[in-house]
């Protein structure tokens, strides 16, 4: 059995771009944890339905492809907008709705060789996990990155909101009472701010090989 291989660290860091690196070049399987506090923000919008009701019938799956679906349906680009975003950092903060997702992610994670990213993987989804990365950069970068991204995808972006926008959710995601975004204690910290993917992916490799 493979390594388990916990990334956390703030929005735009570049845990998502690296992850899938990482997990082509190791062959395992990226699980992108934001994805599914995505689908669970993007059912609430769709149906503005009572949250507990939501979580308690949701059905998320992320296949090989890192592609999405809630309840069935493919929803891989729908929830890769600034909306979601921050509705997803909303129901973050709710208990039941952690550990509804917890619960699932442990059970993707269980037969290893598996690459998973997000804000509480280290502190409390895998604590076990072989290998944990906290991956940061600067507010600037990482806003920049994201801008980026957006303009890419041709949807219309301010710098400014953009950075509001991280701003915000890194202080919601810091700041709530339950799996705050944190550096676990045994986490290695790596700086993406001033290298380029491959960079990164480098140094991710070499911390895998000695742990
Ligand atoms: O990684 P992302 O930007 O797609 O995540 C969207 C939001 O989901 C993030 O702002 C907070 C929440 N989240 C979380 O609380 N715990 C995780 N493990 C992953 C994401």
């Amino acid at each position: 059995m493979g390594k388990v291989i916990a990334v956390d660290g703030p929005a735009g860091a570049g845990k998502s771009t690296v992850s899938k690196i990482v997990a082509a070049k190791l062959g395992y399987t990226y699980i992108d944890t934001g994805a599914m506090y995505r689908a669970v923000g993007l059912k609430l919008l769709r149906t503005g339905t009572e949250l507990a009701e939501i979580v308690d019938g949701i059905e998320i799956e992320l296949d090989d492809k890192a592609r999405v679906f809630l309840d069935g349906q493919e929803v891989t680009a729908e929830i890769r907008t600034p909306e979601i975003s921050k509705l997803a950092s909303d129901v973050s903060k709710f208990g039941f709705v952690r550990k509804k997702l917890t619960e699932l992610q442990r059970k993707m994670a269980q037969r290893g060789s598996v690459i998973m990213d997000g804000r509480d993987i280290g502190t409390e989804v895998l604590p076990n996990a072989d290998v944990k990365i906290f991956l940061t950069a600067s507010l600037e970068e990482r806003a920049r990155r994201r801008f980026e991204e957006l303009k890419a995808k041709g949807q219309a972006a301010d710098f400014d909101a953009v950075k509001t926008e991280i701003a915000l959710r890194d202080k919601q995601d810091t700041e709530r009472e339950i799996a705050p975004l944190r550096q676990a204690a045994d986490a290695v910290l790596v700086d993406s701010t001033n290298l380029t993917i491959e960079q990164v992916v480098a140094q991710i490799l070499a911390i895998c090989s000695t742990h």
